[in-house]
């Protein structure tokens, strides 16, 4: 009873399964949603992020190019004014207001500088991507007010290699991984405690929209054009992420936000998701908490950068992060797909962190 299958036959059958399977669609997998890494075109090798050795070229942690060290840069009411070196000082970089954060410790401040950097890499301050106050950028992430087990939990599978990014040109979190990979079980539970003691707070402001400012994707950031070019483009299938004010993104300002452009409906769409599973996943309040701000060691979702959830969920759905507790996570994401992830998103930003 041998049977055999001419490559016709194979195809016939899988047709038919296509034909009778409503999941057909679903199952093949999605590429990057680039909204989420802040980049217009498609990476052309996909994967967990390779990072390339430390200080070659257009490694992340090549040698700092030459830096303009004369302008001196103010903010009205703040510490300075800064030079562009003092604000992306990678061991110490600019403290504006000090007054709206605990009392940094070193690995937070300064980080670690390395006596041979050609050996060993240094760790940079987590100030200066996090920010002192930890609220973060949509490139990284917000790290105030995560639960302290969940913090070191992601520190120490960035480290052994179970948390990686899903496209690798994403330099800084290649840099992540490095920091974890050089930092001493003392640093990890001294920056847990720091962090997770800030409170979150309101960062970003939902707009539903048809349409979004045209902006320029620098950086895994989308930056408003302003001046020549400047205008507004169909928002599509996309959630457009953008500060508040290009200009004090670039110098770090620590109170000033970001806009996340929504299309008109997703919020709702997501909303229904969220809270009730909508006959595709579970709800996620029940792991998340009812005001989704997190509950016991699982991680809060209220308030952050959509940027950075649409990350989060497609690098868990593609499987890069494979920590203790990701498995949890896995049937969740199982049916959900990229216009999901996108209205889940907008919904979780749009609430009171
Ligand atoms: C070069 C910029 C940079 C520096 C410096 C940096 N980080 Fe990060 N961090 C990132 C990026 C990028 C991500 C992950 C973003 C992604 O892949 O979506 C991240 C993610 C994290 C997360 C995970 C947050 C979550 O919700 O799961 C933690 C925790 C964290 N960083 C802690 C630190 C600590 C502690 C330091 C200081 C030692 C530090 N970071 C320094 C860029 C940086
Ligand atoms: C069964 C429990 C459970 C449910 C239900 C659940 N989650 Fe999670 N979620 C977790 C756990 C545990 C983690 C931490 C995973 C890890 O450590 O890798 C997590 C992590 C996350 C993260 C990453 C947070 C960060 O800071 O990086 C996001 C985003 C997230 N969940 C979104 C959702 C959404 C959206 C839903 C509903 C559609 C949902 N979760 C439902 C347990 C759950």
């Amino acid at each position: 009873m041998t049977q055999r299958f001419t490559p016709i036959a194979i195809t016939a059958a899988a047709l038919l399964i296509a034909a009778n399977s409503p999941s057909f669609a679903a199952a093949a997998p999605e590429g990057l949603p680039l909204w989420a890494w802040g980049v217009t075109t498609a990476p052309t090798t996909m994967g967990p992020g390779e990072v390339l050795p430390h200080g070659a070229p257009g490694s992340a942690t090549a040698p700092i190019g030459n830096v303009d060290n004369k302008e001196k840069i103010s903010i009205q009411g703040a510490k300075g004014p800064f030079t562009r070196y003092e604000i992306g000082n990678r061991f110490g970089p600019a403290d504006w207001f000090p007054q709206d954060h605990p009392v940094m410790p070193e690995i937070v401040h300064h980080g670690r500088q390395s006596k041979d950097e050609a050996k060993t890499p240094p760790v940079w301050a987590c100030s200066l991507c996090h920010m002192p106050n930890g609220k973060g950028r949509p490139e990284n992430a917000n790290i105030t007010g995560l639960p302290y087990d969940y913090f070191v939990r992601q520190m120490l599978d960035f480290k052994e290699g179970r948390r990686k990014t899903s496209d690798n040109r994403k330099t800084n979190t290649a840099l992540m991984i490095v920091f974890a990979q050089q930092m001493t079980r003392e640093e990890i539970e001294e920056a847990a405690r720091y962090f997770t003691a800030i409170p979150s707070t309101p960062w970003i402001k939902v707009i539903e929209s048809d349409t979004a400012p045209k902006t320029n994707a620098r950086g895994g950031v989308f930056h408003t054009i302003t001046g020549e070019g400047a205008g507004t483009e169909p928002l599509g299938n996309r959630i457009v992420e953008t500060p508040i004010s290009s200009h004090d993104f670039e110098i770090r300002h620590p109170r000033s936000g970001f806009l996340a452009y929504v299309p008109k409906g997703s919020v709702k769409k997501g909303e229904a998701l969220v809270t009730t599973g909508g006959g595709k996943t579970t709800a996620c309040t029940v792991c998340h908490g009812v005001d989704l701000r997190g509950l016991g060691p699982i991680p809060p979702l209220a308030g952050r950068s959509p940027s950075y959830a649409g990350r989060a969920l497609y690098d868990m759905k593609v499987g890069n992060r494979t920590g203790e507790w990701s498995p949890l996570m896995a049937p969740v994401l199982a049916n959900l797909n990229n216009d999901d992830i996108l209205a889940i998103s907008a919904y979780l930003a749009s609430l009171e962190p």
